[in-house]
């Protein structure tokens, strides 16, 4: 790249997340609307709720576009293809399979993505001799958890998995994941200790409370042998001092556009301490620049 080239690409990720919080304040009319006409009078005048109610509004914009661009990596990831952040041509590890949870999952962005994935024998994608839609031969999933806590994705989110044809595999839970286990917040479908082949978080952990404490409750619905797959955008690690203060300031706009999601979380290390992991192979990508904004890490953790 010329000197340049290289200036360009400084500067769009420097404003990169400018953008994203001005297509989230475009979002605030609609979002005051919705409300209103939908008479949510505590969720309008709740900042907590207001700014999750916009998030949601935000993302159903801004989602598709992230997708399109998070393809090339989140679609190996899950087939299995990825090794300390770098996405190889051939199967390097066991793709998503059997019961999952999938924690975050908005409006069902991935679900198409679930559907398309194979894995096991024809025999796991026929329930009692009945072929689930939405899921190919030879699929390996048997059951997949969607947890999801904002009520306006939780319900998009239903609707996708009608549209994909996963219902019936595909259950929703509207709950934040750190409720999961609370009997007091959720008497639906309880998911006991060690029961989970896999856990998938695409872009949400920026999103979770308490991150290091939920993590460890995650671990331990895993099975041994079960793997977590990550795609997260987290603090920078590569940036030095400079891109890193640059970053917290950020954060404290961002905070006001972007719901719970905040930008300068250690995601990679609060999930390789929630527990004893036989292989850890997780790493950013190697061509993002040292001045990204929103850094990632990428791959798995098998318990
Ligand atoms: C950036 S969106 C990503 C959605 C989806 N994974 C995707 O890639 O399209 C982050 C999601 O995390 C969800 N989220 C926020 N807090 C959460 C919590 N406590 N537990 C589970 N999910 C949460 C948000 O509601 C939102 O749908």
């Amino acid at each position: 790249m010329s000197s340049l080239d290289t200036l360009k690409d400084l500067f769009t990720h420097l404003i990169e997340p400018w953008l994203f919080m001005s297509i989230s304040a475009r979002h605030i009319p609609t979002t005051i609307a919705t409300l209103v006409s939908n008479r949510q009078w505590t969720t309008l005048f709740s900042p907590w709720g207001f700014n999750e109610a916009l998030f949601g509004h935000f993302w159903a914009t801004v989602g598709p576009q992230v997708k399109s661009t998070a393809e090339r990596r989140v679609i190996p990831l899950l087939e299995g293809r990825v090794r300390d952040g770098v996405v190889q041509d051939q199967v390097v590890g066991p793709p998503v399979s059997g019961r999952v949870i999938e924690i975050g999952a908005g409006s069902g962005m991935w679900a198409d993505v679930f559907s398309k994935i194979g894995g096991g024998s024809e025999g796991e994608a026929q329930a009692g001799g009945v072929r689930r839609r939405g899921v190919k031969p030879g699929s390996g999933l048997t059951k997949i958890y969607g947890v999801e806590p904002n009520p306006q994705s939780a319900e998009a989110l239903r609707r996708r998995v009608e549209e994909v044809g996963l219902d019936g595999i595909y259950e929703v839970i509207p709950l934040g994941i750190e409720s999961l286990s609370d009997p007091e917040a959720w008497s639906g479908t309880t998911i006991e200790p060690g029961s989970i082949d896999c856990i998938v978080s695409i872009l949400c952990l920026c999103s979770i409370p308490n991150i290091d404490e939920n993590a460890k409750a995650l671990y331990k619905l895993l099975k041994p042998g079960g793997r977590w797959y990550v795609y997260e955008h987290v603090k920078t690690e590569r940036g030095g001092i400079l891109v890193s203060l640059y970053q917290r300031i950020l954060n404290v706009a961002w905070s006001f556009f972007l719901g719970s999601c905040r930008l300068c979380k250690s995601t990679g290390i609060s999930l390789r301490n929630a527990g004893a992991w036989s292989e850890v192979s997780i790493a950013q990508p190697p061509d993002e620049p040292p001045y990204q904004m929103l850094p990632h890490i990428l791959g798995t953790l098998t318990k």
